[in-house]
């Protein structure tokens, strides 16, 4: 097989990110050349220019392409759709959601975000119920689903308690409202009865993650954030099988140790085609009462994994005692934080243009639905 035809097999695998179906399907991939030097020319076409997913369409086609040992380097050339070709999408787009049995109660339209890393103790699940809490206040539906089955934490991070109860054979998620927002739950860690969380830890993980997804009531919710116990490579699978819209955020500190066990996390997300969202360095320095920052994990582990990756640095989190104080008070320390903290900015990015919620997307998916309506009045 060329190199052309290898790289266009690949790229068959990055889909919309609203249409959920793969751009080479959707007719979406034109031309593709790769020089002798390996840098690899692809035409792109998208529904409409100016979207706010072009940015992370460019970001997997190059993610795609540069794990293709033939390319060293990409260059996209990115045009508009012609009507025709518009209305041949739309209907593959729409064959395609109709074939697509959904899976769970969790539209495809709405985000998913998985808190990773390679190594434990790094912050996953403080960070996780930090940018939880974020999201709310800014009045949003977040549903957090702790698929850390052993050692489950978010509970107490939270600070939700009660009984999981199901209704209509569903498990429901508890609740707790933020701002003008609501976080709902579901973790081991609300499995009252003890023998019941026996029997579940019994089953093996990943058919107990599975049951938090598929077995749950995640119907009105406009995001799911999914904090992971370290190294999840089944996990991640079974979440990736379930939630194909899912992306990951990865968390590392500044030292170049975590960082290469976070590298090794994002290896197997991208053979997994799990995109990779994002890079969040924590534990990244300590300011001291006396004004000086001390570097005690060490520095730019995060920028230099962000860079290796092509993905952006999302934030850098400072080493504060709140945040421990925080979670062990179940008030997560994003409570005490102004509008200008780093929990609040990185909520910010994450809505606005790492994963816009549904709606506030505005390319395919509206075209859709404006299509929809036409065809129906
Ligand atoms: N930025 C921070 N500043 C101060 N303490 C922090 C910070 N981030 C995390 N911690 C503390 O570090 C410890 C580990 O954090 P956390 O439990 O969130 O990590 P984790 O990656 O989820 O761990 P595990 O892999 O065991 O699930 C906790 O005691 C937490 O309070
Ligand atoms: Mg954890």
């Amino acid at each position: 097989m060329s190199s052309v035809d290898t790289l266009r097999q690949r790229l068959a695998q990055v889909l919309d990110p609203e249409l959920g179906a793969s751009i080479v399907e959707l007719g979406m991939v034109g031309e593709i050349t790769i020089d002798p030097s390996g840098n690899a020319r692809i035409e792109i076409a998208l529904t409409t220019s100016g979207c706010p997913l072009r940015a992370q369409i460019e970001r997997d086609v190059r993610e795609a392409s540069l794990a293709i040992d033939e390319v060293t380097s990409v260059e996209l050339v990115m045009g508009v759709l012609d009507a025709d070709a518009k209305t041949e999408l739309m209907k593959k787009a729409r064959a395609f959601a109709q074939a697509r049995a959904p899976l769970t109660s969790i539209p495809y339209q709405t985000p998913v975000l998985m808190i990773a890393s390679g190594k434990g103790g790094v912050g996953k699940s403080s960070i996780t119920a930090n940018l939880a809490v974020a999201i709310a206040q800014r009045g949003f539906r977040v549903g957090v689903l702790d698929a850390d089955i052993w050692g489950f934490s978010l509970s107490r991070l939270l600070g939700i308690e009660g009984e999981l109860q199901a209704r209509g054979g569903k498990m429901q998620p508890i609740e707790r409202p933020f701002g003008d927002g609501v976080v709902k739950l579901l973790s081991m860690g609300l499995l009252a009865d003890e023998d019941q969380a026996l029997l579940w830890r019994g089953l093996i993980v990943q058919k107990a993650v599975a049951q938090f997804i598929e077995d749950a009531n995640w119907s009105d919710i406009d995001y799911l954030l999914i904090d992971t116990p370290p190294g999840t490579g089944d996990i991640a699978m079974t979440l990736a099988r379930l939630l194909p819209q899912m992306g990951q955020i990865l968390v590392t500190t500044p030292s170049r140790a975590a960082q290469r066990v976070a590298q090794r996390a994002a290896d197997f997300a991208r053979k997994s085609n799990i995109r990779v969202l994002g890079v969040v360095e924590n534990m990244s320095g300590f300011l001291c009462s006396c004004g000086v920052r001390h570097a005690l994990f060490g520095e730019g582990g995060g920028r230099e994994l962000a860079t290796q990756l092509m993905v952006p640095l999302l934030s850098e989190i400072e080493l504060r005692p709140a945040i421990g104080e925080g979670g062990d008070r179940g008030e997560p320390a994003v409570l005490l934080e102004g509008p200008e903290g780093v929990f609040h900015q990185l909520a910010k990015r994450i809505v606005t243009d790492v994963a816009p919620p549904p709606g506030a997307i505005g390319c395919s998916a509206r075209m859709l639905d404006a299509l929809e309506r036409s065809v129906r009045v």
